[in-house]
């Protein structure tokens, strides 16, 4: 049984005192959580949301790593600064990322590895675009993803990694994609990582992401393939948040 994980992507939003505040009001509706909840903060809000999580039910992600360890790469972060400010996963290859700020599925690779090397748990992000789906290729795009993201990654490491499954089209437009097509479409994923892998894929979780929500959680939560969310507008209200956490029992 693969333990479910709810995991919300703040973005570019709140101060560090508005994020301090947001993780303890989370911590405090997630004390009876029974999956792994994770909030993903903006780098400068990590120490404050780290102090208010430290000890709760609520783990600390990043929103993307470095796959150096140091060095002349100003604007960065590497895994050892972000394992020693409490963080424990991190968001890699985020569709945002991909498209404003030049990610491609080699850095996603490079990233994912230095997430695992550092000790972190990486979340990696993959999905298609409206006119991949229209045009009949969201397999195809989401398996190459995949491929690209595993790439030198032996088998012990691979269970550790989460995919995220978030179709471009379903980013924070409101759309969701029904429960039936994510949950198919983390179906070729966990295919794609068997192919990979054997059975490890069955140990890898894959959560869905794209305008999940408070209402629509429970649905997308059931499928048999879909282990979880990777949530955006919806984890910046606790009582949403709560909701999809609750749902993900
Ligand atoms: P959304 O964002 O829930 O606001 O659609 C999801 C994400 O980008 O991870």
């Amino acid at each position: 049984m693969r333990k479910k994980i709810i995991a919300g992507n703040w973005k570019m939003n709140k101060t560090p005192s508005e994020a301090a505040d947001l993780a303890a009001a989370i911590a405090e509706k997630a004390a009876d959580a029974q999956c792994d909840v994770v909030v993903c903060p903006t780098a400068i809000c990590i120490p404050g949301v780290a102090a208010k999580t430290a000890g709760t039910n609520v783990e600390v992600g990043a929103q993307n790593v470095h796959f150096k360890e140091s060095g002349a790469y100003t604007g960065e972060l590497s895994a050892a600064m972000l394992t020693e400010a409490g963080v424990k996963y991190v968001i890699i290859g985020h569709s945002e990322r991909r498209q404003y700020f030049g990610e491609t599925d080699e850095t996603v690779n490079l990233r994912t590895k230095a997430a695992l090397d550092g000790g972190l748990i990486p979340i990696v992000c993959v999905g298609e675009s409206l006119s991949e789906r229209e045009n009949g290729i969201t397999a195809e795009t989401v398996c190459r993803q995949v491929k690209l993201a595993f790439l030198g990654i032996d088998k012990a490491d691979a269970e550790k990694v989460i995919i995220a499954y978030e179709p471009i089209w379903a980013i924070g437009t409101g759309k969701t994609a029904t429960a039936e097509q994510a949950d198919e479409v983390c179906g070729i994923i966990r295919n794609t990582i068997g192919e990979l892998y054997g059975d490890t894929s069955e140990k890898v979780r894959i959560q869905y992401g794209g305008s999940m929500n408070a209402g629509n959680a429970a649905e997308l939560l059931s499928k048999p393939n879909i282990d979880g969310g990777l949530i955006g507008g919806a984890s910046l209200k606790p009582d949403d948040f709560a909701i999809i956490i609750e749902a993900a029992k």
